[in-house]
This record gives C-alpha cells, sequence and structure tokens, in this order.
C-alpha cells in the first residue's frame, strides 16, 4: 500500500505534493518521491527511507519551479525499499513519470516484452514496466490520458497509477482498478489522491471514482472516463473534517491524539441515529426491512483489530437479535467455501474501507448473492461502495497505523447494527432499546474517564518496559480485548505478547506462568455473575503461580482488588458494552510502552496503515 498525490494548478507543486505525501506517509514510508513538470522536461527526486530523508534532499538540491506534480510515499511490495526502486519511474526516454499503488501481476510479461524490444529497466518493480508502456504510446502520438487509457487495459491486478508528461505540462492523469484514489476540485488548481488528507488544506469538496475508471485533471478542469474512452459520471462530496483533525494537535503521536479523540469520535458516531420518537434510524442502511427480516445468518469479517470488532459484534448481534453470527478472518472466509445464500447478511468491518482481504470477501458473498453491509470509517471507500448498505462510523481521519478510534467506532456500529436488526425484527422492544441507546449515549463521558488515568497506565509501562512478555486475558466481550491488547503491543512495541480468553488458561497457557510475568486480566461486569467469579478464580490461580497481576475491573470492584497487583478501575457499564472503556487503558500502555522503547508508534516497522494487497 503507498500514498500517492497529483496536482496541477497555479501555485509551488513541489510543495503541494510533499505535504499532501507527508498526510499520507501512514500508507506507507519506505521511500518517496516528487516527479515535477519543467519547460519540457521531469524533475525527478527519490529517497529510500522515511519522507524526511527526501524533504532534506530537496532542501539540499532545490528543484525547479513548476505547476504540474505528482508525488508517492511507498510500502514496498516488488523490490526491496531502495533510492532505485523508490517512485517515480520514468519513461526510457525520461518524458513521462509514473507513480503506483498497488500490484501489477503480469508485469514479469510486460517486462519481458519490453526487455525484447531493448528497453532497459533499471528497477525491480512492477511499476517501471508500467512507466516505459505508457511513455511509448506518448512517444507514439497518444496523448497521456489515451495513453493511460491504452495501458491500464493490458494491466492485470490492483492498481492506482498516477502519471505526468513533460511535453504536456498542465496535465495530470490517473487510473484506478481495485485501489484508492479520490479527485480534489479546487479553484484554478484541482488534485489527485490515495486520500483526501492529501489535499485537506487546500479543498473539502472531492470526487469518487469509481471502479476502472481514467481521470484527467488540468488547472480547470477534471474529466472522467472508462478505460476504453467512455465518459462516466463522479460523484462530488463534500469532506466533513478539516486540517486540524489531519494534525497532530500538541501530541507527540498521532495515536495518542486518537486516543484521547475517542470519547468525542463515540458522540459523533452515535449523532443523528434515533428519530424524535426515539425509533433508531440508521441513514446508509439501503437494505429494506424486509430484506432484515429475511436474514437467517449473519457474517462479520475482517482482518486485524477490526476482526476484534467483529468478535465483540458477534456477542451483541446473537444477545440482542437471536440471529445466528458467524465471524470469520476475510482472507480464510473465501476460502473455506463457506455457505452462502441470498438470506445471509455478510458484514464487513474495516476503518480504511480499502483492505484487499476484505474487499475479496465481500466480492465472493456478492457473487453467492448474499446481501452485503460495510461498516467503514472511510467515505467513499472501495468496500462502502461495492456493499448493499453501509454504517459509516464518523470517526474522523485515522493517521496513526494502530487502529484505535477506527476499533472504537466499529464497536459502537456494531452495536447500533445490532440494535436495529433487533428493532426491525423485534426481538425487542422499542423501550429495551432506547435504553442500551442511552447507556451508549453515556459511553463518551465514561470513556473519557477512564482516559483520566492516563498518567497511571503509563507509570504502569515505564515500569514494565522492559518486560520479556506480557499475558492478556478476558471472558466473554473481554476476551477480544485481550487480544486486540496484545495485537496493539505486538505491533507497537515489538514485544512478545498473547491474549487468552481466560477459561483456556488451565488447558495450556498456564505454563506459561513464572515468577514476575504480567498479565492484564480485564474482568467482566458483575452484571453476569457467573463470569466475574469464574474470572477471578483464574486470576488467583496465576497470582498463586507467581503471576504479576494488572487487573482491569469496576471501580468499586473490592472482591477482585485484593488480587490485584495493579488496579486499573473501569466505570460500571453493562456487560456487551464493556469493550468500550476496557480497550483503552490497553492502547495507552501499548502507545506508552512503545514511546519509552524509543519506536515510532505512528509507523511501527513492517506495517502500513491499510493492506491493499492480498
Ligand atoms: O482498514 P482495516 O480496518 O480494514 O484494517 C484492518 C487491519 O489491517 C488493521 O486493523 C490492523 O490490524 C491495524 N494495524 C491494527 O492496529
Amino acid at each position: 500500500m503507498c500514498g500517492i498525490v497529483g496536482y496541477v494548478g497555479p501555485r509551488q507543486a513541489e510543495r503541494i505534493v510533499v505535504d499532501g505525501l507527508r498526510r499520507l506517509e501512514y500508507r506507507g514510508y519506505d521511500s518517496a518521491g516528487i516527479a515535477l513538470v519543467h519547460e519540457g522536461t521531469i524533475a525527478s527526486d527519490k529517497r529510500a527511507g522515511k519522507l524526511s530523508n527526501l524533504d532534506k534532499a530537496l532542501a539540499d538540491n532545490p528543484p525547479p519551479e513548476s505547476s504540474t506534480g505528482i508525488g508517492h510515499t511507498r510500502w514496498a511490495t516488488h523490490g526491496p525499499p531502495n533510492d532505485q526502486n523508490a517512485h517515480p519511474h520514468l519513461g526510457a526516454e525520461g518524458r513521462v513519470a509514473l507513480v503506483h499503488n498497488g500490484i501489477i501481476e503480469n508485469f514479469a510479461v510486460l517486462r519481458a516484452e519490453l526487455e525484447a524490444e531493448g528497453h532497459e529497466l533499471v528497477s525491480e518493480t512492477d511499476t517501471e514496466a508500467a512507466a516505459h508502456l505508457l511513455e511509448a504510446e506518448v512517444v507514439a502520438g497518444s496523448t497521456l490520458t489515451e495513453a493511460m487509457r491504452q495501458v491500464v487495459r493490458r494491466l492485470e491486478g490492483a492498481f492506482t497509477l498516477v502519471a505526468v508528461d513533460a511535453q504536456d505540462p498542465d496535465r495530470v492523469v490517473a487510473a484506478r482498478r481495485n485501489s484508492p484514489l479520490v479527485a480534489g476540485i479546487g479553484d484554478g488548481e484541482n488534485f489527485v489522491a490515495s486520500d483526501v488528507a492529501a489535499f485537506i488544506e487546500h479543498t473539502r469538496e472531492a470526487l469518487e471514482l469509481g471502479q476502472d475508471q481514467v481521470v484527467t485533471i488540468t488547472r480547470d478542469d477534471i474529466s472522467v472516463t472508462d478505460f476504453d474512452g467512455a465518459e462516466q459520471p463522479a460523484t462530488p462530496f463534500h469532506v466533513d473534517w478539516d486540517l486540524s483533525a489531519a494534525e497532530k494537535g500538541g501530541y507527540d503521536w498521532f495515536m495518542r491524539k486518537e486516543i484521547f479523540e475517542q470519547p468525542g469520535c463515540v458522540a459523533d458516531a452515535l449523532l443523528g441515529r434515533h428519530s424524535a420518537r426515539g425509533r433508531l434510524q440508521l441513514d446508509e442502511m439501503r437494505l429494506s426491512d424486509q430484506d432484515l427480516r429475511d436474514v437467517d445468518k449473519v457474517i462479520v469479517v475482517a482482518c486485524g483489530t477490526a476482526f476484534y470488532a467483529t468478535m465483540v459484534a458477534k456477542y451483541a448481534i446473537e444477545h440482542w437479535t437471536r440471529i445466528p453470527c458467524e465471524v470469520e478472518l476475510a482472507h480464510e472466509f473465501r476460502y473455506r467455501d463457506p455457505i452462502l445464500t441470498r438470506d445471509t447478511l455478510v458484514v464487513a468491518v474495516s476503518q480504511s474501507g480499502e483492505t484487499a482481504d476484505t474487499l475479496m470477501a465481500i466480492r465472493h458473498a456478492k457473487a453467492q448473492g448474499s446481501k452485503v453491509l460495510a461498516i467503514c470509517n472511510t467515505n467513499g471507500a472501495t468496500i462502502p461502495r461495492e456493499s448493499d448498505a453501509v454504517i459509516y462510523t464518523h470517526a474522523g481521519p485515522e493517521i496513526g497505523v494502530a487502529s484505535t478510534k477506527g476499533f472504537m467506532t466499529q464497536l459502537v456500529a456494531s452495536y447500533l447494527l445490532a440494535l436495529y436488526l433487533a428493532q426491525v425484527r423485534g426481538t425487542k422492544f422499542g423501550d429495551e432499546i432506547s435504553q442500551i441507546v442511552g447507556e451508549l449515549e453515556q459511553m463518551p463521558q465514561k470513556v473519557g474517564r477512564v482516559l483520566e488515568q492516563a498518567d497511571a497506565v503509563n507509570a504502569l509501562a515505564a515500569d514494565l518496559a522492559e518486560a520479556r512478555s506480557v499475558l492478556f486475558l478476558g471472558r466473554h466481550t473481554g476476551f477480544p480485548i485481550a487480544l486486540e491488547g496484545a495485537l496493539k503491543l505486538k505491533e507497537l512495541a515489538y514485544m512478545h505478547a498473547e491474549g487468552f480468553a481466560a477459561g483456556e488458561l488451565k488447558h495450556g497457557p498456564i505454563a506459561l506462568i513464572e515468577d514476575g510475568l504480567p498479565v492484564i486480566c480485564v474482568v467482566p461486569p458483575r452484571g453476569r455473575d457467573q463470569l466475574h467469579d469464574k474470572m477471578l478464580s483464574g486470576i488467583q490461580e496465576i497470582r498463586a503461580r507467581g503471576a504479576r497481576t494488572i487487573v482491569l475491573a469496576e471501580e468499586d470492584d473490592e472482591v477482585v482488588r485484593p488480587y490485584a497487583d495493579t488496579f486499573i478501575s473501569l466505570p460500571k457499564v453493562p456487560t456487551l458494552l464493556q469493550p468500550l472503556v476496557a480497550v483503552v487503558p490497553l492502547q495507552l500502555f501499548a502507545c506508552e510502552l512503545a514511546t519509552l522503547k524509543g519506536h515510532d508508534v505512528d509507523q511501527p516497522r513492517n506495517l502500513a496503515k491499510s493492506v491493499t494487497v492480498e
């Protein structure tokens, strides 16, 4: 996955493009580069490493004035991240420059063909072959737009391409297939980018682009066609957040800022969800009540942190609606030949809306005739566009690679979906639904109270900075939270961490317990007495074997307190909603521990924000 920007307008393109790349750096950060059109030539610079390396190179060797440029921040797929493999790539004569996100699956054939014709390709990327093909078409007399259409028809795989031609100074041409691209509509200037964050500083008006489309931007025009040249409509939309949401706002990391934004995000995710008469309403729900009444099975698919949100969704959907609900990792889903019918509702949960595994899962479901509903944070992304219905999570842009507010609002959207199904199918009375919605509406304040304990959690992280391993235990909805806490620690602090269902301890994992091993235990509220007491027994067992217990439990849970070496109090909430408050200390803990270890919290090694290849 990579970040791509293109600009045409009256301003110095270098700054616009590099600033855009800075806001897209979360998408890939192993190399970066730009290409500018200047007096019939391409001026290009590209560097391995973070964008700061490119910045420094440009400061040492300033590029010429230019009003048309493209840029790229890379997360390597073909070829290691070095200067040579960084984008942009140029054609044989250096007339056309191209940046690319995705994978060109038939690049080996194309490359062999080009080499047989005498082309010399200098990188190991799949992109360079496309750059040579594009330039060959332009040299043969096609406009850059025509050339792009000819080339993309020959490509297999998933890609966004953005190109400039040195001899056509006021035009940027882009194409997309299964990879994100939006256009930004300015005043006398226009933009294309992987994500609106790249141009939000300049405009909040944007155009959604569909699959297999080619877009050409000039200073005053944006035109869209399909790969065969037929004009295509594009849907304009207004971005409902502004530049401040894409800045750190005084925090050391985007992740920390995003953790602290969560009370507001929960409130936003709940905004406008019920009518004056108290009935739940989901504006983007395009499935009819009858469609929802016909559903006989729900399957929720996702990857990573979003998958843990699906595990919580299962508890809520089954408990409130009595519809059988399965959850599955999106990359496993279609390969096991799942049983899907017209009455199966497949729910895809994705912050980015671009995760390739999740996208492929919903395509498989749709091909079998099932209905697909997306829970997504990114307006106009591919997954919601290809779904029959969508619940947007309204968390605002999530820049930190580790998902926090994305996860929190996925939980809220899952609860809303479950309650909506219960309303339509009559498995809960209206007053019961209103009562739960009322509980949800108290969550911003309750999440805020957990955040007030940040100093204590940070102190705990300092204390455990040298730990070799941390285990996480939970039961019921605390189990996915244990898994999420462990994932956060792995991906940010690069530590061994594992989450377990506490009931599973005695079936094996208890052998891991040794003197001083930190074990973080998510204790269920006492509303479900059995669960609470069983968790307590587990804590006693590991404590007896020397574990250092860090216990997250209801604030007045005096029963469990004597067994906690460290006690982190959670506000009183219903059992099903506990994930909303329990996950917060685990996010803070991982963020602080990674900071103390000197890691880049926003851009952990080997990871990209959204994984657009399978
Ligand atoms: O954009 P998505 O929600 O589809 O992304 C899914 C996962 O790739 C993502 O949650 C990943 O696990 C994060 N690194 C977790 O912090």
